[in-house]
């Protein structure tokens, strides 16, 4: 049984929705109403326990929209979402999810941000903020711990909502680029953090990033998305033993499995994953 089992789900936004400015309108030699077109296209795919799934797809294809559906926000056309083998489709609070944009609260410090999860499931145990000092040490942020959000530049707020993200209760970890507004070197360090507190947690992770070489080192397999409407081109299996570190990046392998998915991530490609 799967921690997460995502089955073949379709979504297609309301035409007046679109966020590209999709308005309801007629083909005037038809006189037919467009509709838009689907955003997810019958999307399977799975977290096993304990495993660090990446989803790699071009800007656009939806993989923002999975992480709202699997967290419930959104209800799919059709499909279903299985956590543990059972049917959670649109039921919320299941995931520990991190958004792609920051949402750290501007009213509480760093501290009550990290803990505001557990607060609010009322599952705040005598050691959190033992264990939230400690990982705000880890992310060099432990002197900011009192401090409200405004004065922490923008990578420093984004570690401080992945560190909430990963100390929530719930066993599925959603990351929506956690590292994307980091700059190479400390993306490189928070790479390292995430593998040294993950390895060995148990949890299991869905991770959406732009990078490859950032999901061949982090990963036990990656999904690649067609572009809109997404749909899952590639499943790829990422060979290399854990504890995993850099030394993997100089492998031949690694080498190859970029190139393999750079070929695929190709805008030209279509949704089979042949060329146009
Ligand atoms: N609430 C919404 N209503 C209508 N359209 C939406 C809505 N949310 C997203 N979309 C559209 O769905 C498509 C997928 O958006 P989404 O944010 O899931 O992409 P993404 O793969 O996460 O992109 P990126 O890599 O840039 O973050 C886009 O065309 C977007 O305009
Ligand atoms: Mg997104």
């Amino acid at each position: 049984m799967s921690k997460l089992e995502v089955n073949g789900i379709t979504l297609t936004f309301p035409a007046e929705a679109g966020a590209s400015g999709w308005r309801r309108r007629f083909r005037p030699n038809r006189k037919r109403e467009v509709s838009p077109p689907p955003v997810l296209k019958n999307l399977t795919l799975q977290v096993e326990d304990g495993e660090f799934v990446s989803v790699i797809g071009p800007s656009g294809s939806g993989k923002s929209t999975l992480f709202h559906i699997i967290g419930g926000v959104l209800q799919p056309d059709s499909g279903t979402v299985h956590m543990d083998g059972v049917d959670v489709t649109g039921r919320r609070g299941l995931i520990s999810y991190m958004p792609q944009n920051n949402t750290l609260l501007p009213w509480r410090t760093v501290l009550q941000n990290i803990l505001l999860v557990q607060e609010v499931e009322g599952t705040i145990h005598a050691g959190a903020k033992a264990e939230a000092m400690e990982g705000l040490r880890r992310i060099g942020l432990e002197a900011y711990a009192d401090a409200y959000p405004h004065v922490l530049s923008g990578g420093m707020q984004q570690r401080a909502a992945f560190l909430r993200a990963l100390l929530s209760p719930q066993e599925l970890l959603c990351l929506d680029e956690p590292f994307g507004a980091l700059d190479a070197l400390t993306r490189e360090e928070m790479q390292h953090w995430l593998l040294s507190m993950w390895e060995g947690s148990g949890r299991s992770v869905l991770f959406v990033t732009h990078s490859i070489e950032e999901a061949l080192l982090l990963s036990d397999r990656i999904f690649i998305l067609s572009s809109k409407p997404a749909a899952v081109i590639r499943e790829i299996q990422v060979p290399f033993a854990r504890p995993r570190t850099d030394a993997v990046k100089l492998l031949p392998e690694f080498t190859e499995l970029r190139r393999t998915i750079y070929e695929l991530l190709k805008p030209d490609r279509q949704p089979d994953g042949t060329s146009s």
